[in-house]
């Protein structure tokens, strides 16, 4: 069995050091880098670094270190060539007899496309330093001599075939100079001509230094106004990101920036921010995430602030949540890209977006929030129901009590009807991917009894007419005393529309559900008929019964909790509880 070299990068390449290393160790996230403890040798406290950037690992304690063939070699003890197979497989890379023609053909070909290329850069470097509107309009756009020289800017010539005739001369054939892409077969008759013509040139590299196509910008307002090479052998657009090759260079990287353009690239890093790559005009793709996963666990994005850049945005986002980013959003105010506002504005103000950007799930929540008026109640009741279903995907619960918090306050929702909100959408997803349950956590009320759940009937019934009464009744009882979940909603829509200054009725109620169930019972809660009695004596013993209630509940819990405390060995702790039960107790006597 033979591995060419090219076959060897590749294996290492496809095999992520943290994704493989991870199937074998317990690696725990420290600064950049990987710490656990070192599987060759004993030891009781972590000594074995792993750096996802340089795709290394290295123990302190007994000097082991290398790759992911050596690590995997040494771990399965296998010979240099099974652990290349093995690996190989891993990421279905086919390497049943490399050594045919077929793959050595493939090879040389790649080889020479990657000749071509950099010939090709070259060519279009001396020109653009031959020739005064490129260079002119590069320095209208106010990039310096250092930055072209940097990211290798070029020009094409206003020229049929200037670029095909220099690469015959330089001994390549046609056939080759076409498969990198470079030039086009003629409409018409035979031959070809160049693919880019009168166009500034932005050379695209990958990780090893070799440039792998190109883009090309008209000077004018002519269309298309960037034009990129096809894909090729050597190009994949959805396995690249343009300027990663400078990332690379980085070695305390925080994050990297994802940008939509070469020029927003080339601008932040004129600036001095060169952790921004842009993702070469495709939707951005699951391999683009694993291939910045090497690099940092912290990505901000930073797309156009015009409608499509923001929908961008949003397609991008999950691609990258899923392979478990750290996702923040920079919004460039008005219309601006970060190329234009950074040169408008200064690399400070930048900085102080940078500082700014938002996370992920506040990023989605503001623009829910957006064109929604917070003093018309139809529209927070929409807020109200976008935040849910946004707060639903959400993992951590802590943040999901944080996210409430804050935005029950900005748009005047009581907690509690967001809450419920959740508590319903969790309902319906039973069966999806329910992660923590809300329902579950935050109320485990037994079942209510039957005179517990006529009370509740009873005071929503003489709330939803009397707009005096319900506010009296709600100083008395927070909806969230409410033990069944559906009246405590209802409660919630009561409150809202009061603190609204207009009383909803139960028809408009009812409108706020799809479910059909959920129509018919609350038109059932709303049909029932109040006892014969003062209706403030049916306050009073409502409320009395609902209150009750809720202190047994909470004692319930106290009980609990005191004995687990107990079990711990926490006696003074319990004793705590234990007098706080006793307190309750004698409230409800
Ligand atoms: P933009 O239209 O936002 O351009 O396209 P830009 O980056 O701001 O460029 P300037 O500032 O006008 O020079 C964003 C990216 O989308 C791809 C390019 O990669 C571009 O950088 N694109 C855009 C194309 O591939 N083809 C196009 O015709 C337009
Ligand atoms: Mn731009």
């Amino acid at each position: 069995m033979y591995f060419s070299d090219d076959m060897i990068s590749e294996i290492v390449e496809k095999n992520d050091i943290v994704d493989v290393l991870s199937q074998y160790v317990n690696l725990k996230k420290s600064g950049s880098n990987y710490m656990c403890l070192c599987p060759f040798h004993s030891e009781k406290s972590p000594s074995f670094s792993v750096s996802p950037s340089k795709q290394i690992f290295n123990c302190f304690g007994c000097g082991v270190g290398g790759n992911v063939i050596t690590f995997v070699q040494k771990i399965e003890r296998l010979t240099f060539i099974e652990t290349l197979k093995l690996l190989a497989e891993k990421a279905g890379i086919d390497v049943r007899d490399t050594r045919d023609e077929k793959e050595l053909e493939r090879l040389n070909l790649k080889n020479k496309l990657f000749k071509i290329n950099l010939e090709t850069a070259r060519f279009f470097y001396r020109t653009l330093h031959n020739n005064r509107r490129p260079m002119e309009y590069l320095q209208r756009r106010g990039l310096s001599d250092e930055i072209i020289k940097t990211f290798g800017l070029g020009f094409s010539m206003d020229s049929w075939n200037s670029l095909y005739k220099y690469l015959l001369t330089k001994g390549f054939t046609i056939d080759d100079v076409y498969k990198a892409g470079l030039v086009l077969p003629k409409k018409q008759g035979d031959g070809y001509y160049d693919r880019f013509r009168n166009r500034v040139m932005f050379p695209i590299i990958d990780l090893k230094g070799s440039i792998i196509g190109f883009g090309g910008r008209v000077m004018d307002d002519s269309k298309p106004k960037y034009l990129n090479s096809p894909d090729t052998l050597v190009f994949n657009k959805g396995y690249n990101m343009y300027g990663l090759n400078q990332v690379k260079k980085i070695s305390d990287l925080e994050n990297i920036i994802i940008c939509e353009g070469y020029m927003d690239v080339i601008a932040l890093h004129q600036y001095g921010i060169n952790n921004a790559v842009a993702s070469l005009g495709t939707a951005f793709t699951e391999q683009q995430a694993k291939l910045l996963k090497r690099f940092s666990n912290e990505i901000i994005i930073s797309y156009d602030s015009d409608t499509a850049g923001q929908s961008a945005t949003m397609r991008g986002l999950s691609v990258l949540e899923k392979e478990g980013f750290t996702v923040k959003v920079l919004n460039v105010p008005t219309g601006k890209d970060p190329d234009e506002y950074i040169r408008k504005n200064g690399v400070e103000t930048f900085r102080e977006l940078l500082k700014n950007s938002m996370p992920l799930m506040e990023y989605k929540i503001e623009s829910a929030k957006n064109g929604l008026n917070i003093n018309n109640f139809q529209d927070r009741i929409t807020f109200l129901k976008k935040l849910a279903l946004i707060l639903n995907d959400m993992e951590s619960e802590v943040e999901v009590d944080a996210y409430i918090k804050k935005y029950s306050k900005l748009m005047q929702l009581g907690e509690e009807s967001i809450y419920s909100e959740l508590n319903r959408l969790k309902g319906r997803n039973k069966f999806g991917n329910n992660k923590h349950n809300i329902v579950n956590n935050k109320k485990s009320y037994k079942k209510p009894k039957k005179g517990e759940i006529l009370a509740e009937i009873y005071l929503l019934n003489i709330c939803i007419v009397d707009s005096n009464k319900a506010k009296n009744i709600f100083k008395l009882v927070k909806t969230h005393d409410f033990i069944v979940e559906l009246h405590k909603e209802i409660a919630e829509f009561i409150v809202l529309s009061l603190e609204n200054g207009k009383l909803l009725t139960a028809g408009e109620i009812i409108n706020y559900y799809d479910d059909e169930e959920k129509k018919a019972e609350i038109s059932e809660i709303f049909s029932i008929e109040l006892p014969q009695a003062e209706v403030e004596d049916i306050i009073k013993s409502c409320v009395d019964i609902i209150k009750k209630s809720n202190t047994n509940n909470k004692i319930q819990e106290l009980t609990k909790r005191m004995n687990e405390l107990f079990q711990q060995n926490e006696i003074e702790k319990a004793n705590a509880i234990y007098n706080e039960i006793k307190n309750l107790q004698k409230t409800i006597k």
